[in-house]
């Protein structure tokens, strides 16, 4: 394994880019457990991210985050780690693990979430994701700040989750 922090492998990446399908095919091939952090918020709050965006505000939800990514970082080890497309604002990321960002065009994750199971829910879960002008030149305001924060960047527009995770337990030696 390529050395880091608590052994964590970080998966980064805007919001449908398949952050959590890859997770469950990371799981298939490693020895990992996995955890993503829109969950851990939900639980925490009971209930869904749309609705503490509703009732709460994004501000209230990033400080959850901010929660929990010191709860990682103290907390987790040997942990593949899904985490929300805006959770790179916390101040402690390259301290959770090694940070993969999963690189790839608006227009294939839009195309990558129309051809899933339930794109109607899909889109709908995420707050941010409503507008797509905004959607998109939020992509493009995020991208330099996801390759700043990257140890690994993998290209992922078109390829099967399966792949991309094989080229992910090369790429660290996992
Ligand atoms: C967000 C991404 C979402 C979730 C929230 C905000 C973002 O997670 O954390 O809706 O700011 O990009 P996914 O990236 O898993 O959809």
């Amino acid at each position: 394994m390529v050395s880091c922090k608590n052994n964590n492998i970080i998966l980064m990446g805007f919001m449908g880019v398949g952050k959590g399908s890859l997770a469950r095919e990371l799981l298939k091939l490693s020895n990992y457990m996995a955890i993503d952090t829109d969950d851990i918020i939900e639980s925490m709050e009971n209930t869904s991210i749309k609705k503490i965006f509703e009732k709460e505000g994004e501000a209230y939800f990033r400080e959850a985050e901010t929660k929990v990514s010191l709860w990682l970082e103290h907390s987790v080890k040997n942990t593949i780690i899904s985490i929300g497309g805006g959770f790179y604002h916390v101040d402690n990321l390259k301290n959770i693990g090694h940070v993969i960002y999963l690189e790839s065009s608006f227009d294939a994750i839009v195309d990558r979430i129309k051809s899933s199971k339930n794109p109607e829910k899909k889109f709908k879960k995420r707050p941010l994701l409503q507008d797509m002008a905004k959607a998109k030149a939020l992509i493009n305001e995020r991208h330099p700040k996801y390759l700043t924060y990257a140890d690994t960047v993998i290209q992922t527009a078109g390829k099967k989750s399966s792949l991309i995770a094989e080229e992910i337990m090369q790429l660290l030696e996992l």
